[in-house]
């Protein structure tokens, strides 16, 4: 215990004994976020408390409940901005306002607030690669050559001897396809974008840009954030010599040929200002940055963490959860790689998100879904990591994609058509139970069309079935909290003689250890486990939780038999 803690216990108990009750609040816990739950919540789509067909703050504020109820510590929000909406809010054109469609800064407060008295806490999505072309820095920016915003965003002149708008500097492709960049008559130049032409890249090489965003995010942290997730964090630099990227095998879904983007991603100067943001939120003690992290590989994550540790807490760790495979020596080695080669960092797992199609879409067989989403909650919440949800994992949502081009609302989807649906999928209303809209909304038609399997997958039908998956994440949630062992424990992989089934141990140095094994195929399984050579003492495992019905109380070591794609999680006894 620390001393701080051992004072608020003396000062406590002093209290209790003169009848008064302490007036100090409890001391905050700093490092909250190492072993936190982190839940996704895509406003548009969580809950719309106006009925106009679109998701807002209020929604979000009338569930809180039911997060609270599920166990999770922190809500991660994507951006909630005034923003033109054509990337659905990554387009942002004031960083301080609150878009008058999810609501007023008011209904913010009140989610703050509400938020907070149920031991929630709030994490904002901050873009800070780019902004909206309709922010005032951009038009002003774009006006001229020689306004005093002129170099707030990457402006070039285009190829000599080129005819405008077709001559841009080089070859480089936006993200979201076709050519990055993007010619402005009033200047005579063009502007960089990594993602669509309405989000131009602003220039960190500018520290009045660095200056403005670093007042955002003080701005935030004083209403009461408890952290960032870092949007695009990797693009933020360009590399200034404009070389032509080299093309790769293939085409892309917008008919271009791939290409390389050495120079426009994870460049060493993002590491730069990532330790001077850090400075930033280090001003309000447990705050933590989060970051959109696509890396090629463990070592480039390693470094996201920073030197000293002077980075980013948590950045994604998108090796594991987006591997869309479900291969036992896959995991481990994924696992392991969290465990030996982040420099005993905490890795934030992540399964899905509003970019990807669902986790069960990704690794579902097309029959044991219910099996398969139980083992990919395991997955998330037994290792020793972070675990990020995306709002509906827990209760099974699969992915709704368009059916034609015509229904599309996300750009790309429509850019990208057949080969690229967009993200519209992934996105649809919560189902929070088997009414009209899934109970998302009472408008006539929400914004995008809700999954036909609402009337079964849903919180309201999940929260009565003691076996749902619903439940089971809810289990899951409080062992973390609970157990000594998942709290605390080390996580050790070990041979089960049955390449079939991932097992491994949190185990704390008291020498008591948990089991946690899966059952990667869809036919029964039985491993052979023995822990002597890990110094324990034990020979049988009695349940803590399993994932399937009827699962015997204790079990021998020798001899654990698990159902097609089975979890068993149970303490190792004599
Ligand atoms: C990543 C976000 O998650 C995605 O939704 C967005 O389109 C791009 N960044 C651009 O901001």
């Amino acid at each position: 215990m620390r001393a701080i803690q051992r004072l608020f216990l003396w000062v406590s108990v002093c209290l209790a004994v003169l009848g008064l009750k302490p007036a100090l609040a409890a001391p905050a816990d700093d490092n909250w976020w190492r072993s936190a739950v982190i839940y996704e919540v895509y406003p548009r789509s969580f809950g719309d408390a106006n009925g106009d067909g679109i998701g807002d703050l209020n929604g979000i504020t009338e569930h809180l409940d039911y997060l609270k109820d599920l166990g999770v510590d922190a809500i991660w929000i994507t951006p909630f901005y005034p923003s033109p909406q054509v990337d659905f809010g990554y387009d942002i054109s004031d960083y301080r306002g609150i878009d008058p469609q999810f609501g007023t800064m008011a209904d913010f407060d009140r989610l703050e607030a509400a938020a907070k008295e149920r031991g929630i806490r709030i994490i904002c999505d901050l873009v800070l690669n780019h902004s909206s072309d309709k922010h005032p820095w951009f038009v002003e920016s774009r006006s001229s050559r020689t306004n005093p915003k002129a170099d707030w965003y990457i402006w070039h002149d285009g190829k000599p001897g080129g005819t405008p708008p077709n001559s841009p500097p080089n070859n480089w492709q936006s993200i979201f396809g076709h050519s990055a960049w993007q010619y402005e008559k009033a200047r005579d130049q063009y502007y960089y974008h990594a993602f669509y032409k309405e989000q131009p890249d602003l220039n960190w090489r500018d520290d009045r840009v660095k200056n403005a965003m670093f007042d955002v995010v003080r701005f935030w942290m004083n209403k009461g954030v408890s952290g960032f997730r870092l949007d695009a964090i990797t693009s933020m630099f360009e590399d200034v010599a404009l070389k032509d990227e080299s093309y790769l095998a293939g085409m892309n879904a917008y008919g271009e040929r791939n290409i390389a983007r050495l120079y426009t991603d994870n460049l060493p100067e993002v590491h730069n200002i990532l330790r001077q943001l850090r400075k930033v939120t280090n001003e309000k003690a447990g705050t933590v940055l989060i970051g959109e992290t696509y890396l090629p590989n463990v070592g480039e994550l390693a470094k996201m963490y920073g030197r000293n540790r002077d980075e980013l807490q948590l950045p994604m760790d998108t090796q594991l959860g987006l591997s869309n495979k479900l291969s036992v020596a896959g995991f481990r080695g994924k696992l392991q790689d969290a465990e030996t080669k982040i420099n005993g960092n905490v890795p934030l797992f992540v399964f899905s998100n509003h970019d990807n199609p669902r986790s069960i879409n990704r690794y579902g067989d097309g029959k044991h879904e219910g099996e398969i989403a139980r083992l990919l909650a395991t997955l998330l919440l037994t290792p020793r990591d972070a675990a990020l949800i995306y709002y509906g994992e827990e209760i099974g949502m699969t992915n709704r994609d368009p059916k034609s081009k015509d229904e599309v609302k996300d750009p790309i989807g429509r850019s990208g058509w057949p080969k690229e649906k967009g993200r519209d999928g992934e996105r649809t209303p919560m189902q929070w139970n088997g009414d009209t809209n899934a109970g998302f909304s009472v408008s006539k038609q929400p914004w995008l069309p809700v999954a036909p399997n609402y009337r079964t997958v849903n919180v309201s039908s999940e929260s009565r079935d003691p076996n749902s998956l619903l439940n089971y994440y809810k289990k899951l949630i409080r062992l973390r909290k609970v157990n000594q062992q998942f709290k605390k424990g080390d996580f050790i992989t070990v041979d089960n003689s049955n390449e079939q089934v991932l097992s491994y141990l949190r185990k704390t140095s008291d020498g008591k250890a948990v089991l946690v094994s899966m059952n990667f195929t869809a036919s029964p399984q039985t491993v052979k486990l023995d822990l002597t050579t890990e110094g324990i003492k034990g020979e049988h495992s009695k349940l803590i939780l399993a994932s399937y019905p009827n699962a015997s109380g204790s079990a021998e070591l020798k001899d654990l038999a698990l159902p097609p794609y089975g979890s068993y999680v149970g303490e190792v006894v004599p």
